[in-house]
């Protein structure tokens, strides 16, 4: 069941969104060459107490970090180490889904470690537009497999690889809830969306074959070919109008 959100919910979601985008610009300037990805994950634990936000992902299944931190051919779902020590050319994902006031924002970005080779740059680039492909299709009336092939036709027309084996996903009280938001598929399979749906959209992709596994730890998610992968997403309200990107920033302030 896709659970319409009410005004007060929405706000809350609302709220939820900007203070992850902001602790997200934090994030940005606090990573760098040397650092462990321990160091991020306590960082980000400091800057979720200071804003009134609450992880989701630590208890989640046992898991007993704030965040998700994979490096290079880690895709997503990178347990914080600190036996990982940050260094040059590093593409770093941060994945971190908080609640605030009991509603959650869920969103990734990636980051370069130094100066990014350009074909790195352009890969991350594709996954940023894959998953602008596929939030301009969370629009009311559409359904849901259209957000889905936007984000798989933007990859593959690049040469990358999607990922099938995890999925974007509803979200709200609970950090997953209906629907299972795929990034491949054919357009126009149900359900409708209404204004109210709130999703989380993510695209996973990778610079080589789109295989994947789970490492021995039961979490770490790597390429089969070591190949790179890179991981955005964003907490999106499907509206009357144009979709309203609740982790970043609006136009409408
Ligand atoms: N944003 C991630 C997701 O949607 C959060 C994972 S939390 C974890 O799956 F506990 F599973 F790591
Ligand atoms: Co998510």
């Amino acid at each position: 069941m896709i659970v319409i959100k009410n005004k007060t919910a929405i706000r809350k979601m609302e709220i939820a969104g900007a203070k992850l985008l902001d602790l997200f610009t934090q994030v940005a300037s606090f990573i760098r060459p040397g650092i462990t990805t321990l160091d991020i994950d306590s960082f980000i634990a400091n800057q979720l107490k200071q804003r009134g936000l609450t992880s989701r992902a630590k208890g989640y299944m046992g898991y007993k970090y704030v965040s998700c931190i994979s490096v290079n051919d880690v895709v997503v779902h990178g347990v914080p180490s600190a036996a990982v020590v940050l260094k040059d050319k590093d593409l770093v994902k941060v994945d971190l889904c908080a609640s605030y006031k009991g509603y959650c924002a869920d969103m990734a970005r990636c980051f370069f470690i130094g100066d990014a080779d350009s074909n790195v740059v352009r890969f991350v680039e594709v996954a940023q537009k894959a998953l602008d492909a596929g939030i301009a299709q969370a629009r009311a009336g559409n359904r849901l497999s259209d957000i889905s092939a936007a984000v798989q036709t933007e990859v593959e027309k690049n040469g990358f690889g999607i990922v099938r084996e995890f999925a974007g996903h509803g979200i709200g009280k609970q950090m997953h809830e209906d629907p299972e938001i795929l990034n491949y598929g054919k357009p126009g399979q149900e359900p409708v969306l209404r204004p109210g749906m709130t999703f989380a959209i993510e695209p996973m992709i990778t610079m080589g074959k789109h295989n994947v596994y789970i490492a021995g730890d039961g979490w770490t998610v790597k390429t089969e070919d070591k190949s790179l992968a890179a991981h955005v997403e964003d907490t999106v309200l499907v509206t009357s109008g144009a979709p309203k990107i609740l982790t970043r920033l609006s136009d409408r302030g």
